[in-house]
């Protein structure tokens, strides 16, 4: 990789970066205000943030972390998973899914995707389960809800918790309904470059009390629910530590962030679907070029606008079209590398690392392409006119 060289077609004199979030007069008031209240951790705003958030997405308990990687390890723990336990897990997702596995001491079990939607396929999650099994975490990649309703029946019947990774999917819907509700626990990602950011933050989802209470208490410290008042007028010095738990709490300035981008998660949200209707209309049929879709089951969140390039048509495959949009000062990503190519687990042996099949193929050809609400139509048309060029030049 990387000794591929691309050509320029266009003249850009800025870098049309992956991703540029969109940062308005109203984000800078919140934040200055919550900085001008002296309140600069957690407090009054992340409640609020929190109660705004499940109200958003329809779920009773809605608790902000202080991101997603934080909330998937709080969440796994609420949910009882520990040494001893297995967790099955798409190979295709950020290492932060897997990461939460290890550090509660359970064992990762990796499977495939359905190339379809890019989440994980029922069947492989079926295939993977044993008496050890705990738990499951599909993950909505890309911003296309998984195929949930299958994997919660095959869950159920086998008594598996399952815990969503829907860092993606912040608005995505399954048959209507917003994912947050439809599981034990859903985790959501407001890192910079997601649906909607507070900067760096992440929400845990449920609608069980006793989850959401355990993920309180283990995102702050492990102290009992009220403890964050000590400093104001209505708290008391007196707290107790009722587990060991983390510091993985929200401030609030960032949850002063996330509410004002809560508010706009529909325009961003109606943004960017019809940023992905133009590209898919403007590349549609050209050879070599798969594009993603979205089912109809579902309203996809399109976080990501991730192609398939096929290296059997195209010289250079996507590391040719990476090239060429880099030559032309355009961002681009791959999401992701499997879980099962990088050094921990070619290190932990065959037993970790399976032969995944439709995860391999797609991660040889596929390119994430600049999505976000902010892209000037001259940018969107940018990107098309190079991946076009691209592909013509490199049809073999
Ligand atoms: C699928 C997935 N899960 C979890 C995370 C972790 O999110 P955060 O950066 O909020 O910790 C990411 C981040 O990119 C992600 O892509």
């Amino acid at each position: 990789m990387g000794e591929i060289q691309g050509t320029e077609f266009i003249r850009r004199d800025d870098f049309l970066p992956f991703f540029r979030p969109d940062l308005g007069e109203a984000e800078l008031a919140a934040v200055t205000d919550v900085l001008r209240s002296g309140w600069l951790t957690y407090g009054p705003k992340v409640r609020e943030f929190g109660e705004a958030c499940g109200l958003y997405l329809g779920v009773p308990h809605a608790v902000p972390v202080s991101s997603a990687s934080s909330g998937l390890l709080v969440a796994l723990k609420a949910l009882g998973v520990g040494p001893g336990d297995e967790v099955i897990l798409p190979s295709l997702t950020f290492v932060a899914t897997l990461g939460a596995v290890v550090h509660c001491g359970a064992r990762p079990v990796l499977a495939d995707i359905d190339p379809a939607n890019l989440g994980m396929a029922p069947e492989s999650f079926a295939a993977a389960i044993t008496p050890r099994t705990k738990a499951v975490i599909p993950v909505h990649l890309a911003g296309h809800p998984c195929r949930i309703e299958e994997i919660l029946a095959i869950a159920k019947a086998h008594g598996i918790r399952v815990l969503e990774d829907a860092a993606h999917a912040f608005g995505a819907e399954v048959r209507g309904k917003r994912l947050g509700g439809l599981s034990d626990a859903t985790v959501f990602s407001f890192y910079a470059t997601k649906c909607i950011t507070s900067g760096d933050g992440g929400l845990v989802t449920t609608n069980d009390p006793e989850v959401a209470r355990r993920v309180q208490v283990l995102s702050f410290h492990g102290m009992d629910g009220n403890a964050w008042q000590r400093y104001t007028d209505k708290g008391r010095w007196y707290y107790e530590i009722v587990e060991f738990g983390y510091k993985m709490h929200l401030g609030d300035p960032a949850a002063a962030l996330g509410l004002v981008q809560l508010g706009r998660s529909d325009e961003f949200m109606a943004r960017r679907t019809e940023i992905a209707h133009r590209f898919s209309a403007a590349l549609a049929g050209l050879p070599g070029l798969v594009l993603p879709t979205a089912a109809d089951w579902c309203t996809h969140a399109w976080h990501l606008y991730a192609v398939r390039v096929d290296r059997d048509v195209i010289d250079g495959g996507r590391d040719g079209v990476i090239a060429d949009l880099t030559a032309n000062r355009i961002g681009s990503s791959v999401h992701f590398i499997p879980l099962h190519y990088h050094p921990v687990f070619r290190e932990a042996g065959s037993e970790f690392a399976p032969h995944l099949g439709q995860t391999e193929r797609y991660f040889d050809q596929a390119v994430s392409l600049p999505l976000f609400p902010s892209m000037t139509d001259q940018e969107i048309d940018d990107v098309v006119t190079v991946v076009r060029e691209s592909l013509r030049r490199r049809c073999r």
